[in-house]
């Protein structure tokens, strides 16, 4: 029988059997932060400003902590109706000029408080769309950054594409810049589903830029797919994930669709096309068991590496991380965001930068950076986001390890989160030992709602007048 009219499903994970019922999921598909950062985004306070980042750097530059750069290049020749990143949407490429010329400015800016002894181990060109400047201007970026800066003979310098305007002249440039990682949308290869969040991006198109990219030399190809799209049906995304498995990526970001229609209008145009529930959830378990039955790793959340990737045999060694790129193997790294909205995230400080190009531009030209609002950890904080970040990582958490750590008597401290467990344990996502909370191979999928377990900040959230954040599934 065709399951999609049961109300239960049945997910075969490693030869182990669950049944995912309506009930379940009602229980776990709950709003809730993805954890990029703990404490999360809402909590950053605007009175955290430029001096107080300023006074950040500094501390880095003493610690000599190792650098990540991020740069923010958010124009897009159109909208693709589901995103919510943030874009700047103009087909008319003379509003990058300018932009570059603030973007260089901050760069400049920031490099002063960077000396050369510290390595740049992960460069990292997000957007919007960073191969819609043209290979020229990439190259002028790119150099004005290296003359600035020192980067590591091994860094991690990667970008996201989009096929659609990303030619072979763009992919030869950034190969010769020294990118060695590239990261392309692909979303879903279902021709309604791309005409219905207008993205055509024929499976040919991506086939061919990964060949070339390929053949130039990158040595890590990630592709992003989005599961709950409008139209998706579990039997169509089937398809869309066999032509993905074709293309051999090295990585996969398999990301639940964020449905934010308060943030961004433009997806109400089709809200009443999107899978939900049930459905959606039939959706990512046809990514999943694709993916885990073509020998890739499920590295956690929405994550998928080939076995013999780095990011796959850190999680084995547990040296994996989160910041806001997701995971990555370099640990330690502070990281200095530059461009509109851009976050930084270091030792014990967050901070973003302003998020409308007008006042971005308007603080660089004044100050030299952006800073809108920014955080400083408590202890409290910096033992919280260290325990959800294992758990992230690591699907486990040794309480000794963060007792010590912390100085904390982990089963006190955490008295009134561990006594909200037993459900969790009941419907076998987490596994509770005397020094150990494990989470299983399920609880991977949910592990947004066992982190949350830990965050004592989300209480508050859910009275906010407006959501704040997307469903966990
Ligand atoms: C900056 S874009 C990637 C580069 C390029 N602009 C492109 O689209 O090919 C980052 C990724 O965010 C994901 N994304 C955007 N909006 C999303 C949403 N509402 N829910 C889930 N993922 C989303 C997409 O998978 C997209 O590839
Ligand atoms: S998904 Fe990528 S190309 Fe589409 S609007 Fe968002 S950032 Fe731009």
């Amino acid at each position: 029988m065709n399951d999609s009219r049961q109300s239960e499903l049945t997910l075969e994970l490693n030869r182990e059997k669950f049944h995912i019922s309506e009930e379940f999921l009602d229980r776990y598909n709950r709003p809730g932060p993805r954890y990029t950062s703990y404490p999360t985004a809402p909590v950053w306070q605007e009175d955290f400003g430029p001096d107080d980042l300023e006074g950040v750097y500094a501390q880095a530059e003493a610690a000599r902590t190792p650098v990540s750069l991020y740069m923010h290049l958010p124009f897009c020749e159109s909208l693709c109706l589901f995103c919510a990143c943030n874009v700047v949407i103009t087909k008319d490429h003379s509003s990058a000029p300018p932009y570059l010329t603030t973007l260089k400015r901050e760069i400049e800016h920031v490099s002063r408080f960077v000396s050369r002894a510290r390595p740049v181990v992960q460069f990292h060109w997000g957007g919007g769309t960073p191969t819609y400047l043209t290979p020229a201007q990439m190259e002028d970026l790119f150099g004005y950054a290296a003359e600035r800066f020192s980067f590591a003979p091994d860094a991690e310098i990667g970008i996201e594409v989009d096929p659609r305007v990303t030619s072979l002249q763009h992919l030869e440039s950034l190969r010769k810049l020294g990118f060695n990682r590239l990261s392309l949308g692909i979303q879903d290869f279902d021709a309604q589903v791309q005409e219905a969040v207008h993205r055509i991006q024929p499976y040919e198109m991506t086939r061919d830029l990964i060949a070339h990219a390929r053949a130039l030399g990158f040595g890590s190809i990630n592709v992003d797919l989005i599961y709950g799209l409008p139209f998706q049906t579990s039997e169509h995304f089937a398809r869309s994930v066999e032509q993905t498995l074709t293309l051999d990526p090295d990585r996969v970001a398999l990301f639940s669709y964020a449905h934010v229609p308060w943030l961004r209008k433009q997806q109400g145009a089709f809200a009443t096309h999107l899978p939900e529930g049930m459905e959606k959830f039939r959706i990512f378990r046809t990514g999943l068991e694709k993916f885990l039955g073509a020998g890739y790793q499920y590295i956690g959340m929405d994550h998928f590496a080939k076995p013999d990737d780095e990011l796959a045999v850190a999680q084995r060694n547990r040296t994996l991380h989160r910041n806001f790129q997701g995971y990555t193997t370099k640990a330690g790294a502070d990281l200095y965001g530059m461009g509109v909205s851009a976050i930084s995230g270091m030792e014990s400080s967050y901070a973003q930068n302003y998020r409308e190009l007008p006042r971005y531009t308007e603080a660089v030209e004044r100050r030299g950076i952006a800073t809108m609002r920014g955080y400083r950890l408590s202890e409290d904080d910096l033992l919280r986001r260290a325990l959800i970040s294992r758990l992230l990582c690591h699907a486990v958490i040794r309480k000794d390890v963060l007792s010590v750590e912390f100085d904390v008597n982990f089963d006190e401290y955490f008295a009134p989160e561990l006594a909200r467990l037993a459900p969790f344990v009941e419907d076998r996502l987490v596994e509770y030992a005397t020094n150990e909370i494990r989470v299983t191979l399920l609880g991977r999928i949910f592990i947004r709602n066992v982190a949350a377990l830990f965050d004592p900040y989300l209480e508050k959230q859910r009275l906010a007048e407006k959501p704040l954040f997307s469903k966990t599934l």
